[in-house]
């Protein structure tokens, strides 16, 4: 079976929503490591909990990127990692790891690419005043929210939406679209 580490940086929903499809067997494919970027972030104790290895560092302690990215890629080799998935990883992959794992890096969105790329896509969408807003998976290059598009589903924005309310719907569909998505990328890339 292929291997998967999941990047996040925050509460992990994303990360949580692929343990429990790993778990029952809808994502076929097994999650071998956690790699965090915050020691504080509510996604370390989530793997804690499912019994997932971590690889969790602060940036501040290198003195540049490629050296932490080294680091990442030594322990993504030790674990045999077939394919990276970003779920809330807020960096910038740099050209160490893109190398690394060449079209093999994966990342969720919560606008629809191309608008509201970057920070709180959610707020971006509610400040245009659009009706339709939504997910997009996409490759990972080394621009901003930028690479080759996999997935997009849309999520309708009513007047009555707020911040709260419309990242909910939005991260609903993440949950469901993620697994279904990653499976899909795994058989097509024959990781399955
Ligand atoms: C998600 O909305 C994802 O689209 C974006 O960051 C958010 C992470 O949320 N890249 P969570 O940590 O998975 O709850």
């Amino acid at each position: 079976m292929s291997k998967i580490a999941i990047f996040a940086s925050g509460s992990g929903s994303n990360f949580q929503a692929l343990i429990d499809a790993a778990a029952d067997k809808q994502l076929k494919t097994e999650i071998v490591l956690l790699v965090c970027d915050k020691p504080e972030a509510k996604a370390v104790e989530r793997a804690e909990q499912s019994g997932i290895p971590t690889f969790v560092f602060s940036p501040k302690n290198y003195e540049t990127k490629e050296a932490f990215e080294e680091e990442i890629v030594q322990n993504l080799r030790e674990k045999e990692v077939d394919f990276v998935i970003l779920a809330g990883y807020m960096r910038l992959i740099g050209s160490t790891l893109l190398k690394a794992y060449e079209g093999k890096i994966v990342n969720i969105h919560p606008s629809l690419l191309p608008a509201f790329p970057g920070k709180d896509a959610v707020g971006q969408a509610l400040a245009a005043g659009v009706k339709v807003s939504g997910v997009t998976i996409h490759y990972v290059d080394e621009g901003m929210d930028t690479g080759p598009i996999i997935a997009q589903e849309a999520v309708t924005v009513t007047e009555e939406d707020t911040h709260e309310s419309l990242q909910a719907k939005i991260q609903a569909v993440e949950h469901r679209l993620y697994p279904k998505t990653i499976n899909k990328i795994l058989t097509t890339k024959c990781y399955s």
